[in-house]
């Protein structure tokens, strides 16, 4: 079924064609002049004419004025030209009788566009370096990355998940030789990740007063190169450790990747594209060093080969990009990272195109800002970074303590405290448009009357405690009597809108926006429309019918963030 702007852009189209027939325009392109007024008086859809006094080669007046009178749909009570603007006002009966028995209908389905089908996207997100923290700066690629999976899904794409490990580069040559200085089997498998990161921090300390460390480093890793079998299941090991570590916090965000393929997969699959540069005489040597020359498109020279002849970031991700579209033969490769390597995509996926794949267009990069954090200082054993773990852990144990305080006699605190706790954090950083830089306040993410995770999830739980408190009700019976019904049930219409733009700006936060409008225009019915104690059989059903759709779209909308749904709070 269209959407109601759909249904409205195309009669709009209609209407323009009917002032001239042979107009150049699309009902995609009403569609995007169409404005949420700020003020309801102003109708719930208004089209500001004048963007099409060009085309129609008349005054903008004039045009509302035409559109106004040949508009005529289920879907709209009526519709004012008002100052150049078509003001157009929603039917309730249309809202009622249509869109509410849709949304129960369709369920979990609601709000799901329909733009993916038969297509693959393939999403490389989160990714840490394995034997490197774990820490705050990994939020937005894991949360991001895992929204946008998502959000794909939930329209239909075929999705690929796929953590690219950080798990082959020298830092395995520190690793190794910290741990036969100073480490041990017994002290690496109690301390896990964490004894990890304090020898290679450890290492660092060291190799700055006594630099000859490296030269011992540079050889491990050689070893392990060479396939060396002590350092090759030193290696395994310590990939082994930290990825039980992250799966932990993946875990606690509901999040599973389809794929574990790190750098070290890539290692054999780079020396044929290395040789199709070379063959198409695209490398050039600078110093020693091969890099493909990039002056003409305004980037300096992606690196290929160091002088040593080893590979770098740039060789791996082009070979990866090669063996995924030959695996999954993706519509869509998505890079989820922090802005601070737009650079290196830029590069890479122009190599890609110098080198004639003519699926270089596919390949997107979706940067995002910086994280800070303000107030809270969090120890951590690993000098001054912040880790995922100890965020998710501060957050869980306030949010235990606020709830002993407003709810003592919840079952199952544990869970929920982790829910609402790792919720708050997320819904805290996907609140921002992802490439602006953020500062993190835990008192504000963790609030429960802000615009915040604890908030939303709470007027969730509020749409449950409602549905389990009135039992089986007749949802054929309905019909809409006040204006928060009908505002309600507006803002539900626009879900399917809010994926599909989500989507087209790989922009999670359109969501988190859109769950903040739901939350808010349910909790205004509530306080002011009578549910259990409503004046009749009708409008009760009613008011249930809405506090389960609410509940729905709500649902259906955390999914797509990541947030967990709490039926209790
Ligand atoms: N491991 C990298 C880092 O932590 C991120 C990898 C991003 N993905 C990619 N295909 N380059 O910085």
């Amino acid at each position: 079924m269209l959407t109601i702007k759909n249904q409205i852009a195309e009669a709009l189209v209609a209407g323009v064609r009917t002032m001239k027939p042979d107009a150049e325009l699309s009902a995609e392109d009403i569609r995007s002049m169409l404005e949420y007024p700020p003020d309801s008086a102003m109708g719930d859809l208004a089209l500001p004419c004048f963007k099409l006094s060009k085309l129609l080669r008349s005054a903008p007046v004039k045009i509302a004025a035409e559109l106004s009178a040949g508009l005529s749909l289920p879907c709209v009570a009526k519709a004012e030209a008002v100052n150049g603007y078509l003001n157009i006002f929603l039917s309730d009966s249309y809202l009622c009788g249509q869109i509410l028995p849709q949304v129960l209908m369709q369920g979990e389905a609601y709000g799901a566009p329909d733009i993916g089908q038969g297509k693959t996207v393939v999403l490389d997100y989160s990714s840490p370096n394995v034997a490197k923290p774990f820490h705050i700066g990994h939020l937005g690629t894991t949360v991001i990355g895992h929204s946008l999976k998502k959000l794909h899904e939930f329209a239909g794409y075929r999705c690929v998940g796929i953590n690219y490990l950080g798990d082959w580069g020298t830092q395995f040559g520190k690793l190794i030789t910290a741990y036969r200085l100073w480490g041990n089997q017994q002290s690496v498998e109690e301390g896990g990740i964490d004894a990890l990161v304090a020898l290679y921090v450890k290492y660092h300390e060291e190799a700055e007063k006594e630099p000859a460390l490296n030269d011992t480093a540079r050889a491990e890793f050689h070893k392990l190169e060479q396939g060396d079998e002590e350092n090759i299941a030193l290696w395994k090991w310590f990939v082994e450790i930290s990825l039980a570590e992250y799966k932990k916090t993946y875990a606690q965000l509901g999040i599973e990747f389809d794929s574990y393929k790190g750098e070290s997969f890539y290692t054999d699959k780079m020396p044929a594209q290395v040789q199709k540069l070379r063959d198409m005489e695209l490398l050039k040597l600078d110093d020693g060093a091969s890099i493909v020359d990039l002056e003409a498109y305004g980037m300096p020279p992606c690196l290929i080969l160091k002088r040593d002849g080893s590979t770098l970031y740039p060789t791996r991700d082009i070979a990866a990009a090669v063996y995924r579209k030959e695996t999954y033969d993706f519509d869509k490769a998505i890079y989820v990272t922090s802005a601070g390597q737009s650079l290196h995509f830029a590069q890479w996926f122009k190599v890609v195109e110098l080198m004639g794949y003519d699926w270089s267009d596919k390949l997107v990069h979706v940067p995002y800002g910086t994280v800070s954090i303000n107030g809270e200082k969090l120890a951590t054993r690993t000098g001054n970074v912040i880790l995922l773990r100890d965020l998710f852990t501060l957050a869980i144990e306030k949010v235990a303590t606020i709830m002993e305080d407003k709810n003592p006699d919840l079952t199952d605190k544990d869970k929920i405290a982790e829910a609402v706790g790792v919720g708050a954090i997320v819904f805290y950083y996907l609140s921002n448009n992802r490439i602006r830089d953020i500062n993190f306040v835990m008192e504000d993410a963790l609030s429960f009357d802000g615009n915040t995770g604890p908030y939303v999830q709470y007027t969730y739980a509020r749409t449950c405690s409602v549905l389990a408190k009135s039992g089986a009700y007749d949802a054929s019976d309905l019909t809409v009597t006040a204006p928060e019904e009908a505002d309600l049930l507006k803002v539900i219409a626009r879900f399917e809108e809010t994926v599909r733009n989500a989507i087209a700006d790989y922009e999670p936060s359109v969501v988190t926006r859109y769950i903040l409008d739901v939350a808010g225009a349910y909790n205004r019915f509530y306080h002011n429309c009578s549910i259990l104690g409503a004046e009749s059989e009708t409008v009760k059903n009613t008011r249930l019918a809405l506090t389960q759709a609410a509940k729905t779209v709500l649902g259906n909308a955390f999914d797509l963030i990541c947030l967990a749904k709490t039926e209790k709070i």
